[in-house]
């Protein structure tokens, strides 16, 4: 969100703008550290894509892509959530300020990239949520965890929250497009079109899981014939 709209829509509680620009610009020197965290989790990715590449199996990976919360979007959700307005403050209560997403060909590959996380030891996982065993009312799908890794610098080591979403590229194709229809909706999405998109969700998960069986069925015949 701009930076503009955020003062016209929200402005913190007691604050001028020229105080929100400079607390942003303090906290931004802070924000470096969610990139680091981002590069880290990225690192491990792509060598788990690396990995399958180089044995010449089945790749979980099929990208990823990321993104660090803009500054005046972390202010505008502390501000929403009626938290205070600092760097500490982020620290503690957001989880979402370093997004990396990983998109997978198939529903399987999600859990196997998930199990491939939590087993590394320098991680700490601190949240998972299953949209998938347990999709949101909207239809929504995804798998998502939030971890803390390691970050180390000159004199000390961080941990820096990084909130991870595992998803089909079927899914990933769901959630961009309901995502791009909701941001261009201002008022509550009328009835009919949030049944609609839910229905393109559950086609999508119908989907899923018959191109999940096809890869089953064509691996266990290509096995038959080595
Ligand atoms: P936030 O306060 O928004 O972070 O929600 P939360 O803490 O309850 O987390 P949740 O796991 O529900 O959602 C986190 C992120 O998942 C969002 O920022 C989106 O990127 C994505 N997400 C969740 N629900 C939806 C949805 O209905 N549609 C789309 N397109 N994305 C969603
Ligand atoms: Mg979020």
């Amino acid at each position: 969100m701009e930076f503009k709209n955020i003062l016209e829509n929200n402005v913190p509680q007691g604050h001028s703008a020229e105080e929100i620009l400079a607390m942003a610009m303090k906290m931004q020197r802070s924000m470096s550290l969610y990139e680091s965290g981002i590069k880290e989790i990225c690192t491990k990715l792509e060598i788990l894509q690396r990995e399958a590449q180089v044995q010449g199996i089945h790749n979980p990976i099929e990208s990823i892509k990321s993104r660090v919360k803009n500054i005046f979007s972390v202010i505008e959700k502390l501000n929403r959530k009626g938290f205070e307005v600092s760097m500490e403050s982020v620290e503690k209560n957001l989880y979402d300020v370093a997004g990396v997403r990983v998109i997978c060909p198939y529903i399987d590959d999600i859990y196997v990239v998930a199990e491939r996380i939590r087993r590394q030891d320098d991680l700490r996982v601190l949240i998972e949520k299953d949209y998938i065993k347990y999709p949101k009312a909207n239809g929504y799908r995804s798998f998502h965890m939030v971890v803390e890794v390691p970050v180390f610098l000159s004199d000390s080591k961080r941990y820096v929250r990084v909130e991870i979403q595992l998803r089909t590229i079927a899914m990933d194709f769901w959630a961009s497009l309901e995502h791009q229809i909701r941001y261009k909706m201002e008022s509550q999405i009328p009835d009919e079109i949030s049944y609609r998109l839910r229905q393109c969700a559950e086609t999508i998960a119908a989907t899923d899981a018959e191109m999940q069986d096809l890869y089953k069925e064509v691996r266990a015949l290509s096995h038959n014939e080595e």
